[in-house]
């Protein structure tokens, strides 16, 4: 007679959306231990539900290090973010253990680059300040000079990343009649830089060039506060930076100073450090600075998509399988 099959072990580390949660708990191969409140999981309650886990599915908000690791023992052999970024994982630390990772490109692309694109228009039209003064009186008439922002048509756009989510907003960008677009990278990227007619150049050209500035890197030690102090003063005065990649690539320091004194025009932020930023934070005094609480992904559809394919990755890792979406590492 066959013996019944021992059920493994997974932690969630946050509530996720109803379909994910329902993949995981239908697959009847695990039993769910979660962190059950949309607010992130402690660091103790992550230490203490991951320990004898075979599976950790958790956030971008968790920081899984050598601590977590050890604390988790060597049953944990896949982890699963409900992100494509995968910058809060110590990968060094989890590859010598030999543990799989999952993560979610794709699902979020078209989202992500549409919230850009709405930041981006948000900030340079002064949309924030616009609505402030038809709640506070301000708006006395319609006046030639009042609220004049820039226009993408004829501008020259320069994307820092021209992967997924950077070419979907070249894309998204293209048929509001910029003129050209320029990027830049480890290297250059012909197949999607023809599907844009991007023109791959230098850091510092595209900082001098550019009359909007998109980051849509990745979070690495080469691009951690690629955005300073020497980078601003590259820029157009007329120049506006966004940012939805991630908070650190921007040295936030620099680009109050910036703001302040008029070395570019204004910055839109999906993404900070801290996350939350400080409700007294410099940054949110200035008229020129759009920030969004780290919304790219954030459409009903994109996020129960991304609990899914999060959950099927860790299901798949379970079995020993190959994943919809592994991290190569
Ligand atoms: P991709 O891997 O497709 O793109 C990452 C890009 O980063 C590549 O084009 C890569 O270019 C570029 N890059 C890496 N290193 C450097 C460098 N040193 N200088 C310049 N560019 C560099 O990922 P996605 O497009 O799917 O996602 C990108 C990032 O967006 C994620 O890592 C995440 O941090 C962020 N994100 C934010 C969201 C939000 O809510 N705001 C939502 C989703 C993602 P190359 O390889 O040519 O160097
Ligand atoms: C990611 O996936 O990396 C985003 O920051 C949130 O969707």
């Amino acid at each position: 007679m066959a013996m019944a099959q021992e059920l493994l072990k997974v932690f969630v580390s946050r509530r996720i959306p109803l379909e994910g949660f329902r993949a995981l708990a239908e697959a009847g191969i695990c039993t769910i231990g979660q962190w059950d409140s949309d607010e992130p999981v402690t660091r103790q309650e992550l230490l203490k539900g991951i320990a004898g886990a075979h599976g950790l599915y958790c956030m971008l908000t968790d920081k899984i290090d050598e601590e977590i690791l050890q604390a988790a023992g060597p049953n944990l052999k896949i982890i699963s973010t409900l992100s494509v970024g995968f910058d809060h994982l110590s990968l060094d630390e989890i590859k010598k253990r030999g543990i799989r990772v999952g993560y979610t490109p794709d699902v979020l692309t078209a989202a992500t680059a549409e919230l850009t694109v709405a930041l981006l228009l948000a900030t340079s039209r002064r949309l924030m300040e616009a609505v402030e003064e038809v709640k506070n009186g301000g708006w006395s008439a319609w006046k030639p000079l009042w609220l004049c922002g820039f226009g993408l048509q004829e501008s020259t756009v320069g994307i820092v990343g021209l992967g997924r989510i950077g070419l979907a907003i070249a894309e998204r960008l293209k048929p509001f009649g910029v003129k050209r677009f320029l990027y830049t990278g480890r290297q250059p990227r012909p197949e999607p830089a023809a599907k844009v007619q991007a023109e791959y150049v230098p850091l510092n050209t595209l900082a001098s060039q550019s009359d909007f500035i998109i980051l849509s890197c990745s979070f690495t030690p080469d691009t951690q506060g690629m955005c300073n102090k020497d980078f601003f003063a590259k820029m157009k005065k007329t120049a506006i930076l966004i940012n939805s990649s991630r908070g650190a690539v921007v040295n936030q320091e620099d680009l109050y100073q910036a703001l302040t004194t008029g070395q570019i025009a204004a910055a839109g932020m999906d993404v900070t450090v801290p996350e939350p930023l400080p409700t007294n934070h410099p940054l949110l005094s200035l008229k020129n600075c759009v920030v969004l609480p780290h919304i790219g992904s954030a459409t009903y559809a994109t996020r129960n998509a991304m609990s899914v394919l999060a959950a099927n990755n860790l299901l798949a890792g379970l079995k020993g399988e190959p994943m919809p979406s592994e991290l190569k590492m």
